[in-house]
């Protein structure tokens, strides 16, 4: 039996495997008001039923503005429950754990689709005023910010809550909170994009106060047996930025305050960060918290052979291996990485008939 393929509990959660599908935009909502649609079902059904041990749904907002394009998913009201449930199920009924990336895009909100112009939308195209920490934009192409105020920050963390609380009546079995990639959450962590004044910026403690504020507000708005995991950029390739260190002491922050997984990317905040990626570039972060927090880790980033995957998990550099366009290419990759590392694949009923044959 492979590492790779046997079950991890985390908290009251058992998952098959360790092949987790990482949490990407879709920016598929049709209707632009945040509900999931057949799209969703077939695109991460697929994936469920292609091997993978936990399906993760995108980032998905808490509120409308914190959208990166009107077209994603969201869950800032109670009459997205019902959207999300069937697709759940979907996902529990072919033996994966259905998981939602909870996010806030802040300053990188208000964009067109990436396969349309990807550019800032302009009011007239059905933008909106972005926020963020400071009034610095992302880069000079980007828009202003407006500085959120400590009511909005409040009214943000308990958005947070309430989303969550609906992903639990929807069927969700793990929540992870989007702090990475420059959105909102790690904008915060930055001192390059948060340069506050107040109890929310200036310290690493200031810095890391909203994050912890949301992440309190989630575990306390879910069951003590419910898995919640964290993503963030363990670094963002800047000389004064958030680096390494910084994910480390607060990956044990966050693990203290009840996180069980940090899922290690990086970057995202800099137009200027300098990165050359390479298969498993980002699996050192993950092996640095691990060790130096003493939590689980996810590993991701142009992770695609299954041999490499076993070889991270048994040498212990990471707890999960995180695939995100594999899967796309491939949502099979599970079931054919488990005959590679012979394990047993699961095969959905369906499909047996195209099983390959057991090595005799
Ligand atoms: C189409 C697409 C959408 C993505 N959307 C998200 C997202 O919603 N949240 C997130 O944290 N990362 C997102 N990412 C990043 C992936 O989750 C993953 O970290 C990245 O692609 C590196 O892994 P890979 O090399 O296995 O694709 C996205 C990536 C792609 C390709």
């Amino acid at each position: 039996m492979s590492k790779l393929f046997t079950p991890i509990d985390i908290r009251g959660e058992t998952i098959r495997n360790r092949v987790f599908v990482s949490p990407m935009c879709q920016y598929s909502a049709e209707e632009k008001d945040g509900h999931p649609v057949s799209w969703h079902m077939v695109h991460l059904g697929s994936r469920a039923v292609g091997g993978a041990g936990l399906v993760m749904f995108e980032a998905t907002s808490v509120t409308p503005e914190g959208r990166i394009t009107p077209w994603d998913l969201g869950i800032w009201s109670d009459s997205h429950i019902d959207s999300y449930r069937p697709i759940s199920e979907f996902i529990t009924s072919h033996g994966a754990t259905p998981a939602m990336q909870l996010a806030h895009a802040g300053r990188k909100a208000s964009h067109d689709r990436p396969w349309s112009s990807s550019r800032p939308l302009g009011d007239d195209e059905g933008g909106w005023q972005v926020v963020g920490p400071s009034p610095l934009p992302f880069n000079t192409n980007e828009p202003t910010p407006r500085e959120l105020t400590i009511e909005e920050i409040h009214q943000i963390r308990d958005a947070f809550g309430s989303a969550a609380e609906r992903a639990v009546k929807a069927g969700i079995k793990v929540i992870e909170l989007h702090l990475a990639h420059g959105y909102l959450g790690f904008e915060f962590l930055s001192p390059l994009s948060n340069q506050r004044t107040d109890m929310y910026g200036g310290s690493f403690d200031n810095r890391t106060r909203f994050p912890l504020e949301i992440v309190d507000a989630v575990r306390s708005s879910i069951p003590d047996s419910m898995p919640l995991f964290v993503r963030i950029s363990s670094t963002e390739y800047m000389d004064e930025g958030w680096g390494i260190e910084d994910s480390v002491l607060f990956a044990t922050q966050l693990k203290e305050h009840g996180v069980d997984l940090i899922d290690c990317s990086s970057g995202g905040n800099s137009p200027a960060q300098q990165v050359k990626p390479f298969p498993g570039y980002q699996v050192p972060f993950a092996a640095q918290i691990r060790s130096g927090a003493n939590v689980l880790t996810g590993a991701v980033g142009l992770i695609t052979d299954p041999h490499q995957s076993e070889e991270i998990l048994l040498e212990e550099q990471a707890d999960v291996i995180l695939m995100g366009r594999e899967l796309l290419r491939n949502p099979y990759w599970p079931l054919s990485a488990q005959q590679t590392l012979e394990s047993e694949p699961t095969w959905a009923n369906q499909y047996l008939r195209a099983a390959p044959p057991k090595p005799a």
